[in-house]
């Protein structure tokens, strides 16, 4: 079912499974790659069939970084009249859950990309890092923002001047990743909680989303009004009734997306 050039996709049931695929160049995110994924999740997130989304790359990486190749010769007129990366905004605007299944590299760009996700599942061998600085630049997909947020200042900062890798377990202890399994089990370990999400209430699901993402842009006071207020609105679901009926009944509920 795949006309994208540089991606793999599979759909389990509600689930989509998009596997990065340049294995030539350890799956490094050029033009095309960020045209394939905008396209892949924007049909995701437009089929009321695909309720949640697993983003992943291969054993040895998940994403080396923005394509070198493809940036070496650039200037800054040509990266500002692109607005270069600005694309992978729209990544971040899919509104349905989506999580990036990382084994291996995942670097510059692609570390950066995997924090664009809801959250992170690591296979033990993941090795998460921003190493811009030793090619003389800065991360440009978000990901000093993105980090500082995920990880504080201290490690966020150390990890971008001085470019080192940092393992699954301390990124686990860190905040980065949600949970850490071992490398052989991860696509399953993905899939499987893609499909917990995936039966779950599909407004309820979005409104969790937006709520979490708000308290990274909004202060404190204005996320918990804005949480209130969508809780509220979901009063005017279908799904709320069916869920609290479900509950009552101590039946399983049954979705709608009303
Ligand atoms: N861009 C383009 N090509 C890349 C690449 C990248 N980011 N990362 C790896 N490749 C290519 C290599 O050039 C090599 O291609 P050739 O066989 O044609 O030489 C192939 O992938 C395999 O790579 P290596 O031989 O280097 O593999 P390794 O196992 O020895 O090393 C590695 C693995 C440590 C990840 C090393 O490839 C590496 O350091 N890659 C670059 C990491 C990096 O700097 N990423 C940041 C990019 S900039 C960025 O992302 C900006 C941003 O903010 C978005």
């Amino acid at each position: 079912m795949s006309d994208y050039k540089t991606l793999l996709i599979e759909r389990h049931d509600a689930v989509t499974l998009v596997r990065l695929n340049r294995p030539q160049a350890l799956n490094a995110l050029n033009t095309q790659t960020l045209t394939d994924l905008i396209a892949a999740f924007a049909v995701y997130d437009a089929d009321p069939d695909q309720r949640c989304l697993v983003l992943t790359g291969s054993d040895k990486a998940f994403a080396a970084g923005a394509d070198i190749k493809e940036m070496e010769a650039q200037g800054f007129a040509e990266m500002y009249a692109a607005n270069f990366f600005a694309g992978w905004e729209q990544v971040t605007r899919t509104r349905k859950p989506w999580i990036a299944a990382v084994s291996g590299f995942a670097l510059g760009g692609g570390c950066e990309v995997a924090m664009m996700a809801d959250f992170i599942i690591a296979a033990d061998t993941a090795k998460f890092g921003q190493p811009e600085i030793k090619l003389g630049v800065t991360p440009g997909m978000g990901g000093s923002q993105r980090l500082a947020h995920a990880i504080g200042k201290a490690k966020a900062m150390e990890m971008c001047l001085t470019g080192r890798m940092m393992g699954a377990d301390e990124a686990e202890r860190a905040g980065l990743v949600a949970r850490v399994v071992p490398m052989a089990d991860l696509i399953a370990e993905a899939l499987k909680t893609a499909t917990v999400i995936a039966a779950m209430a599909p407004l309820a699901t979005i409104a969790n989303k937006e709520m979490v993402n708000a308290a990274f842009d909004l202060p404190l006071g204005q996320g918990i009004a804005f949480e209130r207020r969508l809780f509220h609105a979901l009063f005017g679901t279908q799904d709320q009734k069916e869920g609290m009926a479900a509950f009552v009944a101590k039946r399983v509920a049954e979705w709608t997306g009303r």
